[in-house]
């Protein structure tokens, strides 16, 4: 099958129901993308399939209709994306194994709200969880790329 991740496309030669995370990981070396829980509950493994944020852990490759983002391909080739800028500013990650699901599911919110409440955010990110408990500095990050991107 044919798979597009971060504007480039593979041919893949894997099994139809082979999850999109395996196939990131292990067959294209795109090792942004975490295995927290393999059953969708943890958000580690959060890409985007045209831009909306879904878990890889429980994606079929056969049934990946759009173009897939993972964090490497989050920014330009040139600069980061708002919520990477602000994650560096306010130093969000501790280990840092959720992270990169933590900011790809911030940036798919941030594209539908621009401008959200403490409570949306929190909402919208309760699916993401963190062993470390930065979910505080996660919130302020959040609000920091919504300002950032307000000001593009
Ligand atoms: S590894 Fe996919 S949601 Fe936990
Ligand atoms: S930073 Fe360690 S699990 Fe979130």
């Amino acid at each position: 099958m044919k798979l597009t991740v971060n504007g480039k496309t593979y041919d893949v030669d894997v099994e139809d129901d082979m999850p999109l995370l395996w196939v990131l990981r292990d067959e294209l070396g795109i090792t942004g993308p975490k295995y927290g829980c393999g059953i969708a509950q943890c958000g580690a493994c959060t890409v985007h399939e045209d831009g909306v944020a879904v878990r890889s852990c429980q994606l079929a490759a056969s049934d990946v209709v759009g173009e897939i983002t993972t964090i490497e391909g989050l920014g330009t080739p040139n600069a980061l994306h708002a919520v990477q800028e602000a994650w560096i500013d306010l130093q969000v990650a501790q280990c840092g194994y959720c992270q990169a699901g933590q900011i790809m599911q911030a940036a798919s919110f941030l594209d539908l709200n621009s401008e959200p409440t403490d409570d949306q955010i929190d909402a919208a990110m309760s699916g993401n969880l963190c062993r470390c408990g930065s979910y505080l500095r996660i919130r302020e990050a959040v609000k920091t790329a919504a300002t950032k991107l307000r000001a593009v």
